[in-house]
Parts: structure tokens; C-alpha cells; sequence
């Protein structure tokens, strides 16, 4: 279910399983090549069940939250039909920042200091008292945008005022987040979970900034890389706090089912939680994907039996270059004729967003358009295959990032740190 790149990603893998047919809901062009697309919205789960249950379909697998936050797996559950995806009480942990903080705090995994407010009034208070930068959430869902890190006072009272007096997002923002601003690198943990028992995949990284060199506003995510080497090293960690938060779930009645999430910040004082999210990561799952051998419809099912599933990793790296319409995330045009997809470089992949067919031929229609997916043995042959893919793909407007899976800012900052101790030690 869903109609974008992390579907297309999804659908492409799952009908590599044998003997796997696939429909999609309502999936997109590329979708429509691995499966058939039935012209049905991911969250209408009374007429999907009803389909679902005429296919005689086996596994359901839900891409967006929307879709499971409103219950999708509870109406399919019902009815005997099979989903990959949480039931509504348990995708609280992505619907819901102040759940999931809570959460957070009452098992012990760490997250930044935090705290709740109902009013407006109340957190206006706060940030007069509070020192240093803080980050605002609203507490609902806001398809990513609800969420604004704040370096001064100003843009935080802002914030606050967006959120809770103008209800720019609506009721996701009647009560708000307000906490700590961590500094570190970002990674994306993700991992295939059964009630208490959690199977981690290769940890990515997704770019969420629209501009090169993380600047400009936060996007639905310009590019990833898998695996992420922010993760090294703290990989058993994140596990070990996956594992507290789904047996925390389960001691609470709420057994999670399906993929989980965690957006981590490594930290100087080691990894922290920055969110959940209750379903695979826009692009994560386009560089995810591509690196798992064997039989991902079987890895789905093995885990909905609570059996471990087969998961064996490709030796190599994957980055993924989002190719967006001109001004994304603000306004842009859409109905832009797109060039160069038919002849794809070996060793990369191209998964579709925001298009669409016009008299035969692909348009774009919407922000994000095409995700391009280079593979190769190390993340710098990886990054040369995608963007070798992309220097072939036109449209009116295309805008995308040129430094996806290249040196960070921060790796930058290490480097040159290592260089000043060793020209001190050279003194
Ligand atoms: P979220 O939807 O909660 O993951 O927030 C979206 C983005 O905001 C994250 O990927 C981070 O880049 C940033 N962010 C969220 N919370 C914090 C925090 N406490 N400190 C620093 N950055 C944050
Ligand atoms: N790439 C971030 C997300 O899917 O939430």
C-alpha cells in the first residue's frame, strides 16, 4: 500500500520472492511494472479489506503511517487477512511524540530531556526559562513537518505559536513536545519486530535537508546511504534499546508487528532516540532494500510467526539520490515530461515517486519524483554509480542533492582536529 519511492522499493523486492504476485494501492508507473496497481486510497481500510480478501491476498505490507496509525492492521485483523504493519495502538509510537517519549522515559532508553505542554501559555513560560537551542514537536502526525529546531528564542516561540495558536498542522498540534537539541550524527536504525523479539537491518542514513552541505528546510529526505558508518560501533546498543522499547510495548498491551524505526542521534555521550516511526524510511528503504539477499516476503512472514527470518546482507553499499521538482518542499509545477529513463547504468536502480503517465509518456507529479540507487562495493562506487544514473535523467526543474554519500561537515571537523594534534605533535 502507498504510491511512493520507498513502495516502488518494496514492491520490487517482494515479487523477487518465487512465486509472489503483487497488486498495489494504488501504487505509481514504476510500482506498475512489478505489480498490478488497483486505483484504491491506502487509507480506505474497509474497501482494501474487502479486496484484499477477494485476491485472497496473503500478506499485506503498508508503506506510510497514515494508513496504521487509522487502523488498517486492526480492520484487515479482523477480518483473518494477514498485514506487515502495527495495529492503531501500537503505531502510537510514531502518531503520538508525547507516547513515545513517555514511553521512552518509563523503559529507560535514552532520548533527549523533554517536556509536555497543553497550552500555549505554559510553553511560552518554559522557553523563557529554558537555556540553550530546543527543538518543538507537535505531538501529532504532520507528514514530517511538524517538528522545528530552534536556535533562538524567537523561532521557538514561533514555533510554538504555529503549532498551538495558528494550528498550522491542526490537531496534531494541540499539545507539543518541547526538548533538548542533541548534537551528533544522525542514523536510521530499522528492524523487523514481533512482539518482544527484534531483528535489526543494516543501519542507513537519510539526508533530510533540502540543500548541499545539510542546509536549507527539512524535507521528506533528499538521499540515503546504507550501511550508515555513523552506526559503527553502536550498532549493539541501538539493538539492545529496540529490544527494551518492543518488550516495553508488549508489558504495556500494545505488541508491536511489522518494521520499526528509530531515528538515532550518536551523541558524545553515545546513541540516543530522536523518534520512532512505524514503517519503513523514505528513501531508507530504497538503499535497504537493494542490499538484502533472498526472499523478503518470507523474511515478513517468518516474522509475523515470531520465527527468526533469513536476513543475509550483499557485501557492498548503496546511496540514493532524490531527483525533486524544482522548489520542493515549498511549491513547485508538476506535469514536467521526463528524459533518459530508458537506458539505466549497470549497477544502478531507479525507483519512482512522484510521476506519472500522459499520452504514453512519464510525467512528474509531485515533490519528490525519482529516487536513483547506485550499488557497488564500497559507499564511494555506490555514490559514482547513482549520480552516473542521474547525469542521464531530465526534467524542467529537477533539483537534487550532490553530496549524498560524500564526506560530512562533521567528519570534516574530525579530520581537521587529528590534523592540528598531529602538526602540534610535529612542533
Ligand atoms: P523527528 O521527526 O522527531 O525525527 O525530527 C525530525 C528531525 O529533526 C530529526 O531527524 C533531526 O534532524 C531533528 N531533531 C529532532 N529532534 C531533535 C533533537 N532533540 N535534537 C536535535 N535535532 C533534532
Ligand atoms: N526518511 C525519514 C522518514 O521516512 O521518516
Amino acid at each position: 500500500m502507498g504510491s511512493g519511492g520507498r513502495e516502488h522499493a518494496l514492491a520490487w523486492r517482494l515479487v523477487q520472492s518465487g512465486g509472489v504476485k503483487a497488486y498495489a494501492a494504488p501504487g505509481n508507473p514504476g510500482i506498475a511494472s512489478v505489480a498490478t496497481c488497483l486505483p484504491v486510497a491506502p487509507t480506505d481500510a474497509t474497501a482494501l479489506a474487502s479486496i484484499a480478501a477477494d485476491l485472497r491476498i496473503d500478506l499485506t505490507v503498508v508503506g506510510p503511517e497514515a494508513p496504521l496509525a487509522a487502523g488498517l492492521a486492526d480492520v484487515f485483523a479482523a477480518r483473518g487477512l494477514r498485514v506487515f504493519g502495527p495495529t492503531a495502538a501500537a503505531a502510537q509510537i510514531e502518531a503520538s511524540k508525547v507516547f513515545a517519549k513517555s514511553l521512552m522515559r518509563r523503559w529507560q532508553i535514552p532520548t533527549a530531556d523533554f517536556e509536555v505542554f497543553d497550552g500555549a501559555e505554559e510553553a511560552l513560560a518554559y522557553l523563557r526559562r529554558a537555556r540553550g537551542p530546543v527543538v518543538v514537536k507537535a505531538d501529532g502526525l504532520a507528514a514530517g513537518k511538524g517538528v522545528v529546531v530552534a536556535h533562538t528564542v524567537d523561532e521557538a516561540e514561533t514555533a510554538v505559536a504555529d503549532l498551538m495558536v495558528r494550528r498550522v498542522h491542526g490537531p496534531a498540534g494541540a499539545r507539543v513536545v518541547i526538548e533538548e537539541c542533541l548534537q551528533g550524527e544522525e542514523a536510521s536504525v530499522l528492524a523487523l519486530v514481533c512482539g518482544e523479539r527484534v531483528w535489526p537491518l543494516v543501519p542507513a542514513r537519510d539526508y533530510k535537508r533540502a540543500g548541499d552541505g545539510d542546509c536549507g528546510s527539512n524535507t521528506g529526505g533528499m538521499g540515503a546511504i546504507a550501511p550508515a558508518p555513523m552506526a559503527d560501533g553502536v550498532h549493539q546498543q541501538i539493538a539492545e534499546m529496540l529490544e527494551r522499547v518492543a518488550a516495553g510495548m508488549v508489558r504495556e498491551g500494545r505488541p508491536y508487528a511489522g518494521v520499526l524505526y528509530a531515528g538515532i542521534m550518536v551523541t558524545a555521550d553515545g546513541p540516543k532516540v530522536l523518534e520512532f516511526n512505524c514503517r519503513f524510511g523514505d528513501p531508507e528503504a530504497q538503499v535497504i532494500l537493494p542490499l538484502l539477499e533472498g526472499d523478503l516476503t518470507g523474511a515478513m512472514l517468518d516474522t509475523l510467526e515470531a520465527r527468526r527470518p533469513s536476513l543475509r546482507w550483499r557485501d557492498a553499499a548503496a546511496a540514493c539520490v532524490v531527483l525533486a521538482s524544482g522548489g520542493y518542499p515549498g511549491s513547485y509545477h508538476t506535469g514536467c515530461v521526463i528524459n533518459g529513463l530508458a537506458s539505466p547504468p549497470a549497477d544502478a536502480l531507479v525507483f519512482h515517486a512522484g510521476t506519472a503517465t500522459r499520452d504514453g509518456q512519464l510525467i512528474t507529479a509531485g515533490g519528490r519524483v525519482l529516487n536513483v540507487v547506485g550499488l557497488g562495493p564500497t559507499l564511494d562506487q555506490a555514490r559514482e554509480r547513482a549520480y552516473a544514473g542521474v547525469s542521464r535523467i531530465t526534467f524542467d526543474g529537477m533539483q537534487y542533492r550532490t553530496d549524498i554519500g560524500g564526506r560530512s561537515q562533521a567528519t570534516d571537523r574530525r579530520t581537521a582536529v587529528l590534523v592540528s594534534e598531529e602538526a602540534q605533535s610535529h612542533a
